[in-house]
């Protein structure tokens, strides 16, 4: 019987794994540049740390399942409940600001599309304990930073920014009483996912005539950020507090110097049921539909799980999203193998010389193989090039005669005789290596 692996799900050979650890390593070094430390969680958590605050109707959008003893479980969807969860925990005992990321595995029940799957990683980075739009701006800065360090600009990736609290001023104005606001936010966030006609037709089902589908898209579509402001100063203290904020991120974004990659966009609300402040997604500016990436201010998160009420803002970027981006842009590299040293035998009676000093090359921490099959010097050459190998170092008859080793740099074909003495004094130095 054949298996395939389930829809949505992946496997990782080798090369795909290589891209996975090259993405990796480049969301580890954006978030320690910005001084953020790393944190994991249960890959499961209680289904009721989901449904507390989305309500049952989220359940059907997680994997779950119920254990032996009746409890329910799910695979996590998302890290920022587990997150609130940690930080609730010991809120108390940590200083703020709180800089925390994570790249956990999540599951979503969710139909598999482009750089939509049911299994991905998500990096995720919090800043929590800082109600200042600092750490609005900071967050949005680090995302930036990425994009940057793999090599896109503010040509390629947009950073679409609003507050729901701004919002709710502007749905406010349109007539759209408070307490609706979430509903409204939930299908306003899938809008440019709907075709036109559906979205018309969930929101008269959901909001009359009052305003119509078309005024309230055409509303968010061109509302500039100065008129937005201005109505949200007119609607009372409130919306005047949340005009101050969205301007003091605007000047701090300037300071960190990612104006060029910011948009003002009052259709992006996010439709999470957590947010309350800031919120943002980054997009292609190609107009792909799907988000490279989505966050925003959440600061009433754990105090819905009993802890002190501790502030927070951050994002998620999946894998997916961005490997796809990064084709459709022809920016995605394809890492080789990284082996520092293969060792060669001139003769196959010499090839238990290759093992010891291969044992003696690895505690070095150098990366060192060897072929399996004796074989013609040439055709151990060729293996040593077609494993990515730096350098290949041939053990032959100088060895017994002088105590020296071939050293070869396949890049640029230089080659020179390295004493067993100097390797063990300092291997990666007399070959000319550094750690990756
Ligand atoms: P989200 O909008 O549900 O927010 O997801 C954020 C990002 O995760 C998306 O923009 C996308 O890059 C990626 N993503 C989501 N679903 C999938 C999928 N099925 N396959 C691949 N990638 C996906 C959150 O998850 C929030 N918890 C983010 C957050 C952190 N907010 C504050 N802190």
């Amino acid at each position: 019987m054949k298996i395939k692996a389930p829809k949505g799900m992946r496997d990782f050979y080798p090369e795909d794994m290589r891209r996975q650890n090259w993405l990796f390593d480049a969301w580890r070094r954006a978030s320690r540049a910005f001084g953020f430390e790393e944190y994991e969680g249960p890959i499961f958590e209680d289904l009721a740390l989901y449904t507390l605050k989305s309500g049952e109707g989220i359940v059907s959008e997680i994997f779950h399942f119920e254990s032996r003893g009746g409890d329910h479980f799910a695979i996590r969807p998302e890290m920022t409940p587990t997150l609130a969860r940690m930080v609730a925990a010991r809120a108390n005992a940590m200083p703020a600001p709180i800089k925390w990321f994570s790249l956990p595995r999540m599951c979503r029940a969710e139909r598999p599309q482009r750089g939509r799957l049911r299994e991905f990683f998500q990096w995720n980075a919090d800043i929590l304990g800082v109600e200042d739009p600092l750490a609005d701006a900071e967050i949005i800065a680090l995302a930036v930073e990425f994009f940057r360090s793999v090599g896109l600009t503010a040509e390629d990736v947009v950073i679409r920014v609003n507050s729901r609290r701004l919002a709710a001023a502007a749905l406010t104005s349109l007539g759209i009483a408070p307490e609706r606001h979430e509903q409204a936010f939930a299908l306003i966030d899938r809008h440019e996912r709907l075709p036109a006609d559906v979205f018309d037709t969930m929101w008269t089902e959901a909001f009359g005539e009052s305003p119509s589908a078309g005024r309230l898209t055409e509303f968010l579509k061109t509302s500039s950020r100065e008129e937005t402001l201005r109505l949200a100063r007119e609607s009372g203290e409130a919306g005047a507090a949340a005009a101050d904020q969205f301007d003091e991120l605007w000047t701090r974004l300037d300071e960190f110097g990612v104006s060029d990659w910011r948009a003002f966009d009052l259709r992006i609300v996010r439709g999470l049921a957590y947010y309350t402040g800031i919120v943002f997604e980054a997009h292609t500016r190609g107009g792909e539909l799907r988000a490279l990436l989505g966050g925003g201010r959440y600061d009433d998160l754990t105090g819905l799980l009993d802890g002190p009420r501790v502030p927070g803002v951050g994002f998620g970027m999946g894998d997916a999203p961005v490997f796809e981006a990064l084709k459709s842009l022809d920016k995605l590299p394809t890492p080789g193998e990284s082996l520092d040293v293969f060792l060669i035998d001139a003769d196959a009676a010499l090839f238990p010389q290759v093992l010891r000093i291969a044992g003696e090359l690895r505690q070095t921490g150098l990366r060192v193989d060897f072929s399996y099959k004796r074989a013609a010097i040439g055709k151990q050459f060729r293996q040593a090039d077609a494993r990515g190998a730096q350098v290949a170092i041939v053990v032959g008859a100088e060895l017994a005669a002088r105590g020296e080793l071939t050293v070869k740099h396949l890049a640029s074909g230089a080659q020179r005789g390295v004493s067993t003495n100097e390797l063990r004094d300092d291997a990666w130095k007399a070959l000319g290596l550094k750690p990756a």
